[in-house]
């Protein structure tokens, strides 16, 4: 089944063997798409080098750092040129936020949580429309902990609940262009 040969998918997120992303990056392999993935630093590359392929195309990009995703975006378009769609399974809130009374958390923690887990969607895809042309669709996730309460999630909630709206207002101003955007929930 080959109905991606000839399409290049960035794939953002996979840390891991049970990473969603790496579920992402296999499925559109299968599909004979090219996959690029991108990695936070040096520590997650290292994680990855234990079971990508030796030939598997690789950018560091941490995305709570604007240049660092143009930049990024910049290599891949040099090193794999067009590229037709984007996965983002990027979250991060620390262990603080995540645990216990909802009260307690800070005002840097609820920050950091909405920058890496909400904010980076839309920076990334400004990035992306601007250097890749034929860029078509954004594939991102969210979660039930959205729109109930979920133990050990508290702030988590409140990032992944932001992309509602947001996602609402990108479909209305995209809605004459040619992209897609598609908020995927895993689980109940
Ligand atoms: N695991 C679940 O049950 C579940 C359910 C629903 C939705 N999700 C969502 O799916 C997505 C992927 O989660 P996962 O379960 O695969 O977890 P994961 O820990 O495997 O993936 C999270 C990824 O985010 C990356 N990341 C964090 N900060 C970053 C930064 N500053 N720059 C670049 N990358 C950064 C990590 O390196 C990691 O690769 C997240 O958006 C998560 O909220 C997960």
């Amino acid at each position: 089944m080959d109905i991606l040969a000839g399409r290049t998918v960035i794939v953002m997120g996979v840390a891991n063997k049970n990473s969603i992303a790496w579920g992402c990056a296999r499925a559109i392999m299968a599909c004979g798409g090219q996959v690029v993935l991108t990695y936070q630093n040096e520590r997650l590359r290292q994680s990855l080098l234990r079971f990508v392929a030796p030939d598997q195309p690789m950018v560091q990009c941490d995305v709570a750092d604007e240049e660092n995703i143009d930049a990024a975006f910049t290599t891949i378009r040099e090193r794999y040129g067009a590229v037709h769609g984007l996965v983002h399974a990027i979250a991060y809130a620390d262990k603080e936020s995540l645990e216990g009374d909802v009260l307690q958390v800070s005002k840097a923690g609820y920050n950091l949580a909405q920058d890496i887990s909400a904010y980076s969607l839309l920076a990334v895809t400004r990035s992306a429309v601007r250097l890749f042309p034929a860029l078509r669709s954004v594939l991102t996730m969210t979660y039930f902990g959205s729109t109930h309460v979920i133990p050990n999630y508290n702030i988590m909630g409140v990032a992944k609940r932001r992309w509602r709206p947001m996602c609402a207002m990108w479909r209305r101003s995209w809605v004459r262009s040619t992209y897609g955007l598609t908020p995927f929930r895993r689980g109940p």
